[in-house]
């Protein structure tokens, strides 16, 4: 019996652990894994993210250089762009991308990349663990057949795999990745046991679940909770606003009930490499089993609508006097330098195609790429806010100068909820049904 195949209580030690993908996943994972005492090397086929995490520098807000310097000077983290120790590793965990493609479908190509590298490397006895976020079936279906291809090996009897999604949220400070339960799945029962066994030594709780296609769906079940129920609170939102009725205010009210309500806010629309993402993961899969989500398809529709929301609300406002608009905050969401899928910078795109002029301030984002240009975070001077048409609140950075936002813009587009308790004409608050229009009696 190898010991790919051992038995019940004979659990293979995790041993040496190689991180494949050191970005907002990896590397806060590959840090949590050294300070717990395993030796981790980490993969990244970006060589300035290596060249940085070499001189101690962290490219991950939520991983201090201190944290990082502490896990290289213990001499059990080696961040490097060469697979080549990969066979030293007794464990193998992919963190590797999976956006979507320009069709908005799944994109494999990083995982399929980084698959084919590990499994010409691969030797008996390794186990193989997918953290990232996709579809049911891709560690069996698509990571499986890649490395029994590339190896020759046969996985459940010559190597275990497993998948357990991550599940962190940057910008948290309350939930640190270890106190994160942690949903383990193995390929065959012994792949289950040696996966459950490497996260059990670091993360405060495991979580089994029967197979990796649970494992796959229940991420994405978190996520497109995610989306769906922010989505609802926008047309929410939206339906408020019509109405003249302050939403957030009812959601205050609706979280008293001790239970069966959850709250979720309005916001500009939901951005991040994860929650607009996974659910159209989901999608295509069940496509491909000839059934759809009816919810996802609203949730994600209501979503790519959200600029035109806003535009629309500015133009009714401001009319042709709208031609400067300022953004406050262009990351996706509090707290965070991450502008992936951001709402700010589709809003972004949708005002410049307006042939509006576009200035923004986020101090988490120095400089954003917009249609192969480069836009540079502007110092968020009074001039600077009391020049533009419209500034827009997108992201509610901890410090954001709320008072000086009322006191200085002309027109202000909130969307987070940051000038609560100031009135004034000049403030439309999303949702907070003060949008100006004027109330019609359909029943009159
Ligand atoms: N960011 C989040 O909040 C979050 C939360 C939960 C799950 N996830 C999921 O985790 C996965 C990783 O997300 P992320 O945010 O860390 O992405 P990221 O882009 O920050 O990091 C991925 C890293 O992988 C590297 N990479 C790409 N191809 C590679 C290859 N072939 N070999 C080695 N390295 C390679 C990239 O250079 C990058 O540094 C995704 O599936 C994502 O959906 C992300």
């Amino acid at each position: 019996m190898t010991q790919a195949q051992s038995g019940p209580g004979v659990i293979p030690d995790p041993g040496r652990i190689q991180i494949v993908g050191l970005g907002y996943v990896g590397l806060p994972l590959a840090v949590l894994f050294a300070e717990q005492g395993f030796f981790v090397t980490g993969v990244d086929v970006d060589k300035k993210k290596i060249e940085l995490l070499e001189k101690g520098r962290s490219y991950v807000k939520d991983l201090a250089d201190e944290e990082l310097g502490a896990a290289l000077a213990s001499g059990r983290f080696c961040p490097t762009a060469r697979y080549d120790d990969s066979a030293q590793a007794e464990t193998i965990i992919l963190c590797v991308p999976t956006p979507l493609s320009d069709r908005l479908t799944p994109d494999m190509s990083y995982l399929h990349a980084a698959v084919y590298e590990i499994g010409t490397r691969l030797r008996p006895g390794q186990l193989v663990v997918l953290e990232s976020s996709t579809y049911p079936g891709t560690t069996s279906e698509e990571m499986v057949p890649i490395l029994e291809r590339e190896s020759g090996l046969k996985a459940g009897l010559d190597f275990n795999v497993g998948y357990s999604p991550e599940r962190i949220d940057p910008g948290n400070t309350k939930y640190k990745v270890r106190d994160i339960p942690k949903v383990v799945s193995g390929l065959t029962p012994t792949c289950l046991r040696r996966t459950e066994a490497l996260y059990a030594r670091t993360f405060g709780q495991t979580v089994k679940v029967s197979s990796p296609e649970v494992a796959e769906m229940t991420k994405l079940l978190e996520n497109t909770y995610r989306l769906i129920n922010i989505s609802f609170m926008n047309e929410m939102a939206m339906l408020c606003d019509t109405m003249g009725i302050d939403l957030w205010e009812a959601i205050e009210a609706a979280k008293t009930k001790s239970f069966g309500y959850a709250a979720f806010y309005p916001g500009p629309g939901v951005g991040g490499h994860c929650i607009p993402v996974d659910p159209l993961y989901l999608q295509w899969k069940a496509c491909e089993f000839g059934t759809k989500s009816a919810f996802i398809e609203l949730a994600e529709k209501l979503n790519r609508n959200m600029a035109d929301y806003l535009l629309k609300r500015v133009q009714d406002r401001l009319g042709n006097g709208f031609r400067t608009a300022v953004i406050y905050g262009v990351a996706y969401k509090k707290d965070i330098g991450d502008v992936r899928e951001s709402a700010a910078i589709q809003l972004i795109e949708r005002l410049l195609d307006e042939g509006i002029h576009v200035a923004y301030h986020d101090p988490n984002v120095p400089v954003i790429r917009i249609r192969n240009r480069e836009i540079e975070s502007s110092e968020l001077s009074d001039e600077l806010l009391n020049k533009a048409d419209c500034v827009f609140i997108m992201a509610d950075h901890t410090g954001i100068p709320v008072q000086r936002i009322v006191s200085e813009a002309r027109f202000i587009v909130d969307t987070r909820n940051a000038t609560f308790g100031r009135n004034g004409e000049h403030i439309y608050r999303f949702g907070s049904g003060n949008v100006g229009l004027e109330r019609k009696n359909p029943h009159a």
